[in-house]
């Protein structure tokens, strides 16, 4: 019996999908009991086990999640070949719009206009900020629900719903104007298509079944993106960060920023590409789960958040609010 995989199915059925996903919860569970699959399993190499990945190729496949342990066990073991094929190939990209209801303030407080450039960019859903409409709502601890102020670009297939409290700044400056963006850039060490219907395909077999709202914004942030594809490089995001920051537009503000992507990469990695980002022209915007960078975690308030998996939102390494993972919530900072 391979303890590390069964454990690594223990720990995202109560840590990750428990709460969110009752269906891939039960999968996981019985996947961590299962000999003959966490045999198939450990067959790959270990980066390739994780339960996403295994879970996301069954679905692209066209296999039954949704339909019981008995069905989903009996697919995937049969199917295997298949199955581990696509989780060599393919990599855990999910690509999520709504966090740009997180970044937006402080993109709108930068000199405009802007020149994104995302690293670890997925698909490059995330340089549309000014393509997508925001519904905030602000909600104070122990309050269920407040006022609701909604903005952003008309006619936009996409609403991103999220939850805020704390001094936001340049709300009443984003009512009037959303952020200015001339350059959309990206690099990501498999960048994935807009246009590529098997991509798309891909990522939306990264949403989690019940999430059929995260569905829906991702359709229509395809939809956005295909109007107008972003510019993606491949590779390695410190083999390519400074190049593609010369290639920024004159006049423009170059930012680069990432979401869910440093702690795909080991600490030694994480500090090179802080100290690149000291060194280049323009700004740098982080979202990322709280331990990820130490120079921003180290910087937080004092005080732990209520809620776990958050992630810290900083500006040029200064933090400035808890944020949640998919772009749900943003807890502003008071005093930055
Ligand atoms: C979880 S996805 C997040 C995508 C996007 N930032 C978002 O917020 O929706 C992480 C992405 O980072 C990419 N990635 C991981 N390590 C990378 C590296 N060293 N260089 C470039 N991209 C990387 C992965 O391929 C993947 O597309």
């Amino acid at each position: 019996m391979d303890t590390g995989t069964g454990n690594l199915y223990l720990a995202f059925a109560e840590r990750e999908a428990r709460g969110n996903s009752a269906i891939y919860q039960e999968l996981a569970e019985r996947v961590a009991g299962d000999t003959e699959l966490l045999g198939l399993l450990g067959e790959l190499p270990v980066p390739k086990r994780q339960p996403n990945l295994l879970f996301g190729a069954v679905r692209h496949l066209g296999g039954p999640v949704a339909e019981g342990w008995p069905t989903f066990r009996d697919w995937a073991a049969t199917r295997w070949a298949e199955v581990s094929a696509t989780m060599l190939e393919r990599r855990t990209q999910t690509n999520e719009a709504g966090r740009c209801a997180t970044l937006l303030p402080l993109l709108a407080s930068l000199p405009q206009p802007l020149a994104l450039i995302e690293v670890g960019a997925s698909a490059g859903l995330c340089l549309y900020p000014d393509r997508y409409r925001y519904r905030y709502r602000y909600v104070s601890e122990g309050e269920s629900g407040a006022a609701v102020e909604e903005f952003g670009a008309d006619g936009s297939p996409v609403t991103l719903e999220c939850a805020v409290s704390g001094p936001v700044p340049m709300v009443d400056f984003l009512r009037e104007r959303l952020p200015e963006v001339v350059w959309r850039a990206g690099i990501d060490l498999n960048p994935l298509d807009v246009r590529a219907e098997e991509d798309m395909r891909w990522l939306e077999s990264l949403v989690w079944p019940e999430q059929t709202h995260r569905l829906e914004r991702l359709r229509g942030a395809v939809q956005v993106a295909r109007t107008e594809p972003p510019l993606l490089t491949r590779g390695d995001l410190n083999a390519t960060v400074r190049e593609l920051v010369a290639q920024a537009p004159a006049g423009a503000t170059p930012v680069v920023f990432h979401s869910a992507v440093l702690a795909y990469l080991p600490p030694e990695a994480r500090e090179e590409f802080a100290a690149t980002m000291r060194e280049l022209p323009g700004h740098w915007i982080s979202n990322e789960a709280i331990a990820v960078l130490p120079t921003v975690a180290e910087r937080l308030p004092a005080q732990a958040p209520a809620r776990s998996g958050l992630f810290a939102l900083a500006l040029d390494e200064q933090p400035v609010a808890y944020t949640g993972p998919h772009g749900q919530s943003l807890d502003w900072f008071t005093g930055v």
